[in-house]
């Protein structure tokens, strides 16, 4: 029997400062989030200043909550895995520095992790079976990438978003209609009331990329929709608008992952990210993969959304891959993926 690795896991890159430990990849101990939301919502967005601020304040008890949930001590532990890019470069700072200053005083090695592996991660803890490859849409509030998972670790990326983020729009149009923020989840509410085909909104196809996806265009659309409207003195329905953009965004998504996983003949298609908690998102996923004898995979909400834990996963097959980082670790808020 192989010894067991247990990994405590930082993430600090936008919004939530989260800790976890995670023994052997996919069993998490503790899965600590403190989440920032409600502080950004006086100010409609993230703001990053007062974000790092934020993540410096709550790393230390975050950190110390999860270790004693988890029941563990830091003698305990075999390595320190942390997001390093991409992500606000202010925020990410504070979780890697204090992985790095914990290493250091606690003789642990230290794993820097991509945050979007960590989110396609999130899927391996969900399902302790599931293994690559498989096909995999990520879309969060600054990535929209249809890739191919290879191995642990290792991406091909299909294809992604020219302009907006799926969530990036998502954030976007919830401030136009007055949701407030984070859009997301509150579009998602509002559309439950609505009619999905009371408005077409058009579902832009990238010209010559088929695996592009673009969402600017959409965004203008409902800005334009909602600015005719009020010049011409007519009441919107929220709730139709709401439902109609989500629908335009999920036709296309659905559509182009399902293109993807048929030309290629994949088998699995595993979705990851905030946007991924979508109800509709995950109605539409799950029908298209049903119909089509495509095995769905997608996490549970809490670990779709920014956790330690899917940090904690992805660096612990970085970790058996012999992946070290030194004391020079440093935050890269536009790292790409499969880039180290
Ligand atoms: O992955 P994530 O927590 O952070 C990033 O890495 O960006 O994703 C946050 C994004 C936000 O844009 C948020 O509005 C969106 O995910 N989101 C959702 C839902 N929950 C979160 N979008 C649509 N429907 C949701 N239920
Ligand atoms: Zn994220």
């Amino acid at each position: 029997m192989p010894k067991d690795i247990t990994i405590l896991a930082i993430e600090s890159s936008c919004d939530e400062t989260a800790a976890a430990v995670v023994r052997n990849g996919r069993e998490v101990l503790s899965n600590v989030i403190s989440s920032q939301i409600a502080l950004h919502t006086l100010y409609g967005g993230v703001v990053p200043e007062i974000a790092s601020r934020k993540h410096t304040e709550k790393i230390t008890p975050v950190v110390s909550e999860a270790l004693r949930t988890a029941g563990v001590s830091a003698d305990d532990l075999d390595a320190v895995a942390v997001t390093y890019g991409p992500g606000l470069v202010g925020a990410l700072l504070v979780g890697v520095s204090f992985a790095k200053a914990f290493a250091f005083a606690k003789g642990l090695p230290l794993v820097g992790v991509h945050h979007i592996e960590g989110h396609v991660a999130a899927n391996y803890i969900q399902y302790p079976e599931l293994e690559p490859p498989f096909a995999c849409l990520v879309v969060s509030g600054g990535h929209t990438h249809l890739v191919e998972t290879v191995d642990y670790g290792v991406f091909n990326i299909i294809g992604k978003t020219v302009d907006d983020a799926a969530g990036e729009a998502f954030d976007k149009v919830a401030r136009a209609i007055g949701l407030g923020y984070p859009g997301g989840p509150k579009i998602d509410r509002k559309a439950r009331e609505g009619d999905p085909d009371a408005i077409l909104f058009p579902k832009a196809h990238v010209e010559g990329s088929p695996y592009d996806f673009s969402f600017s265009g959409l965004k203008s659309a409902v800005l334009n929709y909602l600015n005719h409207a009020k010049m011409a003195g007519q009441e919107v329905n929220d709730a139709d608008l709401a439902a109609s953009f989500q629908k335009a965004v999920v036709d296309v998504l659905t559509e182009r992952a399902m293109e993807f996983v048929r030309e290629k003949g994949y088998q699995k298609l595993a979705a990851a990210g905030g946007v991924a908690s979508n109800s509709a998102l995950r109605a539409s996923l799950q029908a298209a993969c049903s119909a089509e004898n495509v095995e769905f995979y997608v996490p549970a909400p809490i670990l779709c959304t920014d956790n330690a834990a899917m940090i904690g996963c992805a660096g612990y097959y970085e970790y058996l891959k012999g992946v070290r980082s030194d004391l020079s670790l440093n935050a890269v808020p536009n790292l790409k993926l499969g880039e180290r």
